[in-house]
């Protein structure tokens, strides 16, 4: 089937037209549509790519990822060697520089070309006939590793040159960054997910592009800016270093937007103060400025010294680190229950800023820097980013300190602390006791989806527990008239509305009940699992974590926390005084597995689903009894195919399996009342 001529002339102008968005974002600054809308054109191309795949060229924007992971980098000759710049770290070193330099020129003055630094890692970028054929890290300036697949997917790196004029080979240098907010969003994830912290955005953004497999670097939000050339030829370019930063500008490859060009060494002296006054505010991280002789003939004349060029000075900011001594941790409770180390400073002034304190996020996060109370520790603070302890010195360390460990008791309330399996937050179990968790445990007990109690919301809450008529749900049922007038913007009748609120809420369900207890990681789909499998409050709370666990998805950290809750007496305390009040729900008769309406029957889900996920259309199905099996075989009762569907679809055609489509499949639910 040949591909219409309307639908080639649609994926080029896509094409185009991505292209351009992502000009006018990464090189100019100045986007157009909105994240949204970018995604609707990106999502076209593929969808039309996807249909037909005749059409799908390497360098469509839909192909940045799509590289398969490698063994080990190959190795990329640099013939231009990637040299290191000369570092100043005051400005008398800049003067002498400058009077070298024009000692050596035999002239009065010279136009720099000045740029922030960027705190990232230098790469190459090769161009032949406009197109990216190869990326490549530094290395030790000889002999790079080849990152081509990394690098491509670097959206603000142009698969290829716009416009014309281009030399036939043109090798373009800079340096791949990760902002601050990415590198702040990405540690967030890492600490989440128990993995790799970074100790800066310089080394988050080496780790994100020596990946071996570019899906991760794609993941990963980097950035790009040029600053100058490599090896180039069969063509010509301007005389001056600031002229070719602008024509690479033109030709779509993001040049810093803070470059200027400036006139002795007076000029930059002033550029080097407004960036530091400038420093905190940019997006990224930068250590400092460069100065570059602007003229190309001026900059051969002066040449290089060993491995570094007699015409350029990388004119160095003070580090945003410091090195101070822990004075003690303390341990914070949060209003989720979860328990965060603080270490306490001796106060240190960091880019201007006073810091006394820095968040050791976890147990985890404490065992890897290994810091105890006495230690030295390098601190360090970049722009409205959370002070951080990125390392201890141990060399300084004097005599035996303690390893620090959380409490077992939260030191809020003295319940025992409790680390579910497979998480890196330690919790404190006293749920619905614990004064630092009372306002939330009280709002998410008063919410819609679980005790639908309505006009109490969190004023009235802040309000009930800062006058000390409520430390606990239970005592919500005991609240008075009399109590409720006394409150700020409560009249008779709000009083009395809230009143038959309450009233109403004793009336409930089981499953809304154990949602409305907030234990940790039991939300509203668990609940009602867990009603439906206990049938009573009662077995829940008797039940063992073995028993827990034969609950569909109760994995060990659920079952460890539904167990860590009911142990407490004061949350058992809290659960009698509220049915004495009388919140009461219907017993739910558990169904024997047998008896469910699909007993015995084997699913296999492929493909996505519109109306629902795969987890959502598996949960349900094994609401009803049914089996869900990763692989087709001969014993599977039925395959749900969704929209594009894996090779199990085939599989199950092969062995004459009956299929479903989604409309069948929802069919099924609802006759078994599971929509
Ligand atoms: S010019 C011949 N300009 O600093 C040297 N380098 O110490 C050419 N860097 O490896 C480098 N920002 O990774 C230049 N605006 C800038 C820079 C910059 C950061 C890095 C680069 C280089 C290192 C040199």
């Amino acid at each position: 089937m040949s591909v219409p001529a309307e639908i080639r002339r649609r994926v080029e102008a896509l094409r185009k037209e991505i292209e351009h968005h992502n000009y006018l974002y990464y090189v100019l600054d100045q986007p157009e549509i909105s994240d949204a809308e970018y995604d609707r054109l990106m999502r076209e191309l593929q969808e039309l790519e996807a249909k037909y795949p005749e059409l799908v060229t390497p360098d469509s924007p839909t192909q940045r990822v799509g590289a398969a992971p490698r063994k080990e980098f190959g190795e990329v000759r640099h013939e231009v060697p990637m040299l290191s710049l000369n570092n100043a770290f005051s400005d008398e070193e800049a003067i002498e520089f400058d009077r070298r330099a024009r000692e050596i020129l035999g002239v009065e003055i010279i136009d720099y070309a000045v740029e922030p630094k960027l705190d990232g890692l230098a790469v190459s970028l090769m161009y032949q006939h406009g197109r990216l054929v190869q990326g490549a890290t530094r290395g030790d300036g000889y002999t790079g590793e080849d990152v081509t697949a990394n690098v491509r997917t670097i959206k603000a790196i142009p698969l290829h040159l716009r416009g014309s004029g281009w030399p036939a080979t043109l090798e373009v240098r800079g340096e791949v960054i990760m902002t601050k907010e990415g590198f702040e969003k990405l540690n967030a994830e890492q600490r989440r997910k128990g993995e790799k912290i970074f100790a800066n955005p310089r080394n988050a953004a080496a780790g994100s592009l020596r990946q071996l497999d570019p899906k991760v670097t794609a993941s990963r939000p980097l950035t790009f800016f040029a600053y100058g050339l490599g090896k180039v030829e069969g063509g010509t370019l301007p005389d001056r270093h600031s002229h070719i930063m602008d024509r690479l500008r033109e030709w779509g490859v993001p040049v810093n937007r803070e470059a200027r060009v400036v006139e002795g060494i007076e000029g930059c002296l002033a550029y080097h103060k407004a960036m530091q006054e400038k420093r905190e505010s940019l997006p990224y991280e930068i250590d400092g400025v460069v100065y570059k002789v602007d003229r190309l003939d001026w900059q051969a004349k002066l040449g290089y010294v060993a491995r570094a060029p007699r015409w350029a000075l990388a004119h160095k900011f003070p580090a945003h680190e410091e090195i101070t001594r822990v004075i003690d941790i303390e341990v914070q409770v949060g209003r989720t229950g979860a328990l965060t180390p603080v270490a306490k400073l001796e106060p240190v002034r960091i880019g201007g800023v006073t810091v006394s304190s820095a968040s050791l996020f976890n147990q985890d996060e404490i065992d890897r820097l290994d810091v105890r109370i006495g230690d030295w520790v390098v601190v360090r603070r970049a722009g409205d980013v959370i002070p951080q302890i990125v390392s201890v010195v141990k060399s300084r360390r004097k005599g035996r300190l303690k390893k620090f460990r959380l409490p077992d008791k939260c030191p809020v309330c003295g319940s025992p602390t409790y680390r579910p399996p497979g998480e890196a937050v330690t919790y404190c179990t006293g749920g619905l006791y614990c004064p630092a968790q009372r306002k939330r445990a009280l709002e998410h007990f008063a919410s819609r989806r679980a005790m639908d109690i309505e006009g109490l919301g969190t004023k009235l809450i802040d309000q009930l527990v800062d006058k000390g008529l409520v430390r606990d749900p239970a005592d919500l049922y005991s609240l008075t008239r009399e109590q409720l007038i006394g409150l700020e913007r409560m009249g008779p009748k709000s009083a009395d509305n809230l009143l038959a609120q309450l009233e109403k809420s004793k009336s409930t369900s089981l499953p809304r009940f154990l949602y409305a207890l907030g234990i940790h990681d039991v939300g509203e789909v668990t609940a009602q699992t867990l009603a439906e499998h206990f049938g009573s409050l009662e077995a829940l709370m008797s039940a063992s974590e073995e028993e827990l666990m034969a609950v569909p998805d109760v994995g060990p950290a659920v079952a460890t926390s539904i167990r860590q809750f009911f142990a407490q007496k004061h949350n058992r305390d809290v659960i009698r005084r509220l049915r004495e009040a009388g919140v009461h729900w219907p017993d739910i008769t558990p169904k024997k597995p047998e008896e469910l309406p699909l007993a015995g029957k084997t699913f296999v889900l492929t493909g996505a689903l519109s109306s629902m996920t795969r987890d959502e259309a598996r949960e349900k199905l094994r609401q009803l009894g049914a089996r869900v099996s990763g692989s087709v075989s001969r014993k599977t009762d039925y395959v749900v195919v969704g929209e594009d569907p894996g090779s199990k679809a085939e599989r199950a055609r092969e062995l004459g399996v009956p299929m479903l489509d989604e409309a069948a499949f929802l069919k099924l639910l609802r006759e078994h009342g599971a929509v």
